[in-house]
């Protein structure tokens, strides 16, 4: 449905080239819902913007649908763009037209009858739940409204794929579940493939199937939530589930243990824990449904000089181990790592 291919873009610029992408592969399947996380400079909005064609890729790929949006003429382009709805974080809707008038524009660029877009106007403001605000104007609206009228916009010229960039950052919380929920029942109802650009974890927790962890225009890590969330000790698995800020005593250490209930269940796995005597402590503890999956862990407080004594143990009972890694884990720079944390490489 997506598919990007070693795709590459690269900004010329005063002090060097800028690779803000290098050499991306990602499939999207259809219908799924997909996160694109990783912190700021990471290349995200540069992805999107080449999913839409709005930025031509240095080199590689892009399919969208079925068409190979890199290698289309522009006037071919505005209509395959058509296939694709696009949200922003800041929604710009034309503040001297109504709601309604506001979802109607697409639809008159793209030459529909004005009987015929009247109904579907209609259609999708019910579809979004703002069918008693089509006369209202924007200014008369919520921050959460307004990116409703955005989404149904979005919606109008019935596109394949959403794509959407930070469409939450400019909400709170609870209006962020409502409009994360929308998104989520479009798919349902319309089967269309959304990808989302956030740099929230939450986000991804909330709706997404599938995430792709970018860093420095690079993939670090994709795959299904469940896949990510069992792959002990990943980055997105320590950002899906955040370690707790823990108070150590001297000569101590903390151990994380995590397992996937369907493999170890917590009644052995405190078994296990206990059976390590009484100098390891429980100091934390959660289990989680991730993707539909329960994933247990286990904060332990043990002697220093006994975790790797202890990380054995508990792997030889089917645990995964590891010692404690707090922070976060996108937020760290790889001193390995030349160009430093802008990703912006020396001329
Ligand atoms: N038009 C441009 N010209 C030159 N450099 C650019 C341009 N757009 C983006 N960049 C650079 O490309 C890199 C990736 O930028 P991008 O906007 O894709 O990051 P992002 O992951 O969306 O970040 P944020 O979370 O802050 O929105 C950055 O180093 C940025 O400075
Ligand atoms: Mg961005």
């Amino acid at each position: 449905m997506i598919e990007l291919s070693d795709l590459r873009k690269v900004y010329p610029g005063p002090a060097g080239d800028v690779v803000a992408l290098d050499g991306i592969d990602l499939v999207v399947e259809r219908g799924a819902v997909h996160g694109v996380v990783g912190r700021s400079g990471a290349g995200k909005s540069t992805l999107i913007r080449c999913l839409t064609g709005l930025e031509r890729p240095t080199s590689g790929r892009v399919v969208v649908d079925g068409t190979d949006i890199s290698a289309l003429p522009e006037q071919r382009l505005r209509a395959a763009r058509r296939r694709m709805g696009m949200v922003f974080q800041h929604v710009n809707l034309l503040d001297s037209r109504t709601v309604a008038a506001n979802v109607a524009f697409p639809l008159e660029v793209a030459g529909t009858p004005r009987a015929e877009r009247s109904g579907r106007v209609r259609e999708l403001l019910e579809l979004v739940g703002l069918g008693d605000k089509a006369g209202a104007y924007p200014a008369q609206l919520s921050g959460g409204q307004r990116q409703r009228v955005g989404i149904a916009r979005a919606l109008a010229t019935e596109p394949a794929v959403l794509l959407c960039d930070e469409p939450t950052s400019a909400l709170d919380s609870a209006t962020t579940r409502q409009t994360l929920g929308l998104i989520r029942d479009l798919r349902d109802r319309l089967g269309i493939t959304v990808v989302i650009i956030t740099h929230e974890m939450a986000v991804v927790r909330e709706i997404c199937d599938s995430v792709t962890l970018l860093e420095h225009g690079r993939v670090v890590q994709d795959g299904s939530l469940a896949e990510v969330v069992t792959d002990h000790g990943s980055r997105l698995a320590r950002e899906l589930i955040p370690v707790p800020d823990l108070p150590l005593g001297p000569s101590r250490a903390l151990v994380e243990v995590t397992y996937a209930t369907d493999e170890v269940s917590t009644h052995d796995a405190l078994a296990a824990v206990a059976a390590l005597g009484r100098d390891v402590e429980v100091v934390a503890g959660t289990i989680e449904t991730l993707a539909g999956l329960r994933v247990g862990r286990l904060q332990l407080e043990v002697p220093a000089a006994h975790v790797d004594d202890v990380i054995a143990r508990l792997t030889a009972d089917r645990l995964h181990a590891a010692p404690t890694v707090a922070g976060d884990p996108t937020d760290r720079t790889d001193p390995a790592d030349p160009r430093g944390a802008t990703g912006e490489v020396a001329a």
